[in-house]
């Protein structure tokens, strides 16, 4: 008795360590050189706006999820592609045609905010996840599993009523069309869930889900098409799988066999599905972008603000003197610094440029008109160049850190 006794605890330990010690590793030979692959090929696919036209909140989203240091250095092509994203959904919501925007393409947006350091519930005083729960959700139930993992992954707290839809979606169903990519996509939801709201109670339902992806992975490791099995693997990842009764690894090398000459895994979306994975990443991982410095660089033109708040003495009002600077990529360029005073608070950096004309003829401007407010096309004679990619870029001086800070020109001080 007292041996049994022995064996049984024995055992029982080596079960639990079994269960909770397994992490799921991407250490298949092969994973670094091609995700370095899948990113060049990626990086290629730029357009000369700095962006991927309508993907580019995909793009964005893998190029963080495969390195994390992407869109936090500060640098300049970082902050273009970002920029290009924030200017396309601004036309989406508010341009001349109004809002051309679906319910998942606002979810998608929001995920490529988070994966480039923007914030989502502050995107020009508008709260995305606001609007995005002010759609009404009936597209799919892809869809709704999509928007909730942005909503979680933002840091909005998920009513009972949409998690208790997200476990309706859990088990398989026969016939339906794409199911497996609905339930990988409410895996991720829901493991968002159990991360940031601590509801380990659905953790058990997050498995048993796992469970029937385990019994149709097929012996070449896929568990369908490559974008399918893209999913999948990020839903193990996401749900803390152990690896057990499956082949982890022959799930990777099913990816990576899936990869072209050129880099890619047949197009955006397969990349946008597959990269993450093979990285040992999945999309839940954007609720957790730690972002670190504002951004220093400044290689092209660039006009520098810097304020100095002074009280005047005559009324109560707050005056400020702002020191206004232009450089010039080109080193045979003189700086421009010019001080302009008794600005008001809240004014734009806008009025300040007018001033500034006003003043000295080296500041006269060019600019049109957007649904971002004005758009600085020239400065001092010298215009943007799009072939060339060289902009006018703003920067604020943080004082702070004393570093600078790139913003826009419609801005309130
Ligand atoms: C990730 O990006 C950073 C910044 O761009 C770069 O310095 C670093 O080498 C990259 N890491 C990898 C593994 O590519
Ligand atoms: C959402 O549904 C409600 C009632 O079903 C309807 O009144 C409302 O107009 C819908 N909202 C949108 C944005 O479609
Ligand atoms: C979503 O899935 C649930 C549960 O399977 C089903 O009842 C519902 O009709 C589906 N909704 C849509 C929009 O397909
Ligand atoms: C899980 O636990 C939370 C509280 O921690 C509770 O509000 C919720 O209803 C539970 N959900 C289920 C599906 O049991
Ligand atoms: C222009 O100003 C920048 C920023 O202060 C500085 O780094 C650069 O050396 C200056 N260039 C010239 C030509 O003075
Ligand atoms: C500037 O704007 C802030 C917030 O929008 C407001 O609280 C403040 O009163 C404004 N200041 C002036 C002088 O208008």
């Amino acid at each position: 008795m007292k041996i049994f006794l022995l064996i049984f605890t024995v055992i029982s330990l080596l079960v639990m360590a079994a269960e909770s010690g397994d992490k799921l590793k991407c250490d298949v030979v092969g994973i670094p050189e091609s995700i370095e692959r899948g990113r060049s090929w990626l990086l290629s696919q730029r357009d000369n706006r700095w962006g991927w036209g309508l993907e580019t909140h995909r793009a964005i989203m893998t190029l963080y999820l495969t390195n994390h240091s992407q869109f936090s250095t500060g640098d300049l092509k970082d902050q273009l592609m970002a920029k290009e994203l924030e200017v396309q959904l601004a036309v989406a919501l508010w341009g001349p045609n109004g809002r051309t925007l679906s319910a998942g393409q606002l979810a998608l947006y929001i995920h490529g905010l988070l994966g480039s350091c923007h914030n989502p519930r502050n995107y020009f005083d508008t709260d995305l996840t606001e609007m995005l729960l002010e759609y009404n959700f009936t597209a799919s139930n892809y869809s709704l599993a999509l928007e909730s993992l942005s909503l979680c992954n933002a840091g909005r707290k998920l009513s009972d009523e949409r998690i208790g839809q997200l476990l309706d979606i859990l088990p398989p169903k026969a016939g339906a069309h794409f199911w497996t990519d609905t339930q990988a996509m409410a895996v991720l939801a829901l493991s968002c869930v159990v991360r940031k709201q601590h509801y380990t109670n659905i953790s058990k339902n997050i498995a048993e889900t796992l469970k029937s992806f385990k019994k149709i992975q097929k012996p070449d490791g896929s568990f369908g098409n490559v974008y399918t099995s893209g999913l999948v693997v990020q839903a193990f990842l996401a749900g803390e799988d152990n690896g057990h009764g499956w082949d982890f690894k022959q799930a990777l090398r099913y990816l990576l066999s899936q990869q072209q000459d050129d880099g890619s895994f047949g197009d955006l979306l397969a990349t946008y599905f597959v990269l993450p994975g093979l990285a040992c990443q999945s999309y839940v991982e954007l609720g957790f972008v730690k972002c670190v410095e504002p951004p220093t660089s400044n290689t092209g033109n660039g006009a520098a603000i810097q304020e100095i708040r002074e009280i005047n003495n005559e009324g109560s009002a707050e005056y400020i003197k702002i020191c206004y600077s232009l450089w010039f990529e080109n080193e045979n360029e003189v700086n421009q610094t010019i001080t302009v005073d008794d600005i008001q608070p809240n004014t734009t950096f806008f009025q300040i440029m007018n001033k500034a004309a006003e003043q000295h003829s080296n500041y006269k401007f060019k600019w049109e008109s957007t649904a971002l407010g004005p758009y600085v096309v020239e400065i001092a004679g010298i215009a943007n160049d799009i072939v060339n990619k060289k902009f006018w870029m703003l920067y604020v001086m943080d004082p702070a850190t004393n570093k600078p800070v790139l913003s826009s020109v419609g801005k309130k001080l």
